[in-house]
């Protein structure tokens, strides 16, 4: 034996970790003690790590490791505890590391050695697997809800503006008359596909990691389904080793908020643009928007910049978790505690966006006159012409080149399509006659795009009240 290990047998043993220190001759450095720490943030996860316990130690009584006295005090046990979390009565310990490790701490001081044995056949490894997902799969139900909401208010606002009309964009220039309505349900659809996202994801991620302990699993006669259905998984995971490194949920789910805040980020792009003096076709209440500190007459608004500048944010914590995962040998790995921070903030900041815009969409005041006056502008009627010379049997390629004449003529005398003479049109072709007046109002345009998805007011409706028996039938 040499002097440093006989030094170090004289060493005080008892500031070292509880839950690992026996192996251990000097305390944890105390930078150390912080910088692997994440009790900071894995606190959150405290409902499901002592619920994920008490299914655990219904397990050992279960199949026999614990008896039904030794479950009952651990379970109490927990419960104690989660009540003083919940009323801010808990004395958490940085040293204790984890999340994990603090409730274990505190079963074990509270209860005494029997609280010893509820970590048997289990590892924090599977134990922080078990505990994500589920905490994800409650965050995705209440982010369903949110989105529910806002997908209700958009679609009754697409009820009631079913025949409203604004012009339909490409390349952000007028193209042809849409109604407003037929625009909302198109923000409806992509929700309504994040919605499918979001429920194939809880799908994915509902089973049962517990039982995988550290890697390889436990020698212990544990029965795996009974944990699963306790904690409401439709089953146990796989395979041991997968089961203690897979985020793949967490990933996937961070994939699923990113396209959410891309949607989102576009609704707010429109919404920044219809606000704007230039298009003036809506105003959002002044309790989302902000003014300038120098100019008086500025309405900024801030809420839909703010949810497009976040889609950056949640990008960001996907391409973090992506790289976290990406290098990892199987199979658990600290890199992993990197994790939850990124998951944590897409879940509270993809929450608030919901709420921001469920809360704002529908107190938009919709300045009607505006879009259909910028629907008139454009030629965004050209395309009804070409069609009516086609319905008059001029082949398309030459209709399209007649209106292309036409608009340019028009331009020239500083005049939309409608308000050309019938006597300058048929300068054009003489196909044209007095009818065509009715093809080139915005209303006559959208009115005849009625098949289904099309964008007349009377399929906008029943789109809408579709969409609403979609959502409600969930
Ligand atoms: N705090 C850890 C995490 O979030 C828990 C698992 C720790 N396991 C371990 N073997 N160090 O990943």
């Amino acid at each position: 034996m040499d002097k440093s290990e006989s030094a170090n047998k004289k060493k005080p043993k008892k500031a070292i970790n509880l839950s690992w220190g026996g192996r251990f001759n000097e305390p944890i450095d105390e930078f150390v003690k912080r910088f692997s720490a994440s009790l900071f943030f894995d606190k959150r996860l405290y409902n499901e790590d002592i619920l994920g316990s008490i299914a655990h130690a219904q397990m050992l009584e279960h199949v026999g490791i614990l008896t039904e006295g030794e479950t009952e005090k651990i379970i109490k046990g927990l419960e104690h505890i989660k009540k003083d979390i919940v009323n801010n009565n808990f004395n958490w310990l940085l040293e204790l590391e984890d999340v994990h490790m603090n409730i274990e701490a505190a079963l074990i001081q509270r209860i005494g050695s029997v609280g010893k044995k509820l970590h048997t056949g289990r590892s924090r490894n599977d134990q922080v697997a078990t505990d994500l997902r589920l905490w994800l799969r409650n965050q995705i139900d209440s982010i369903n809800k949110l989105l529910f909401n806002l997908q209700r208010g958009i679609i009754e606002l697409a009820l009631s503006h079913s025949a409203t009309i604004m012009p339909g964009f490409t390349h952000l220039q007028i193209a042809q008359p849409v109604t407003l309505g037929h625009h909302l349900l198109a923000w409806n659809e992509m929700l309504e596909r994040d919605y499918g996202r979001l429920t194939d994801c809880r799908e994915r991620l509902n089973q049962c990691p517990l039982g995988a302990a550290a890697l390889a699993g436990t020698t212990f006669p544990i029965d795996r389904k009974f944990t699963a259905s306790k904690l409401g998984f439709t089953k146990p995971t796989k395979n041991s080793l997968d089961s203690v490194s897979d985020r793949d949920f967490a990933m996937e789910f961070c994939s699923v908020a990113s396209i959410i805040m891309s949607h989102l980020s576009r609704m707010a792009e429109e919404l920044v643009l219809w606000t704007s003096a230039q298009f003036d076709f809506v105003t959002l209440p002044d309790r989302f928007c902000t003014g300038s500190s120098i100019m008086p007459q500025k309405k900024n608004p801030d809420v839909p910049e703010l949810v497009r500048g976040k889609s950056g944010r949640i990008t960001g914590n996907l391409i973090a978790l992506l790289t976290i995962m990406k290098s990892q040998p199987l199979a658990y790995n600290k890199d992993n505690q990197e994790d939850k921070e990124p998951l944590f903030d897409t879940v509270d900041t993809l929450s608030d966006c919901l709420r921001a815009f469920s809360d704002m969409i529908p107190y938009m005041k919709i300045k009607k006159n505006n879009m259909l006056e910028a629907s008139a502008k454009g030629f965004s009627t050209a395309t009804d012409l070409a069609d009516y010379l086609v319905n008059k049997n001029v082949p398309f390629r030459e209709a399209h080149e007649i209106v292309g004449k036409s608009v340019a003529f028009a331009i020239e005398q500083g005049l939309e399509l409608p308000q050309l003479s019938l006597f300058q049109m048929k300068g054009f072709s003489n196909k044209i006659e007095e009818d065509v007046f009715d093809i080139l109002t915005a209303k006559g345009s959208v009115e005849s795009r009625n098949h289904f998805g099309g964008t007349s007011p009377a399929v906008v409706a029943e789109a809408a009240n579709r969409a609403m028996i979609t959502i409600t039938n969930r």
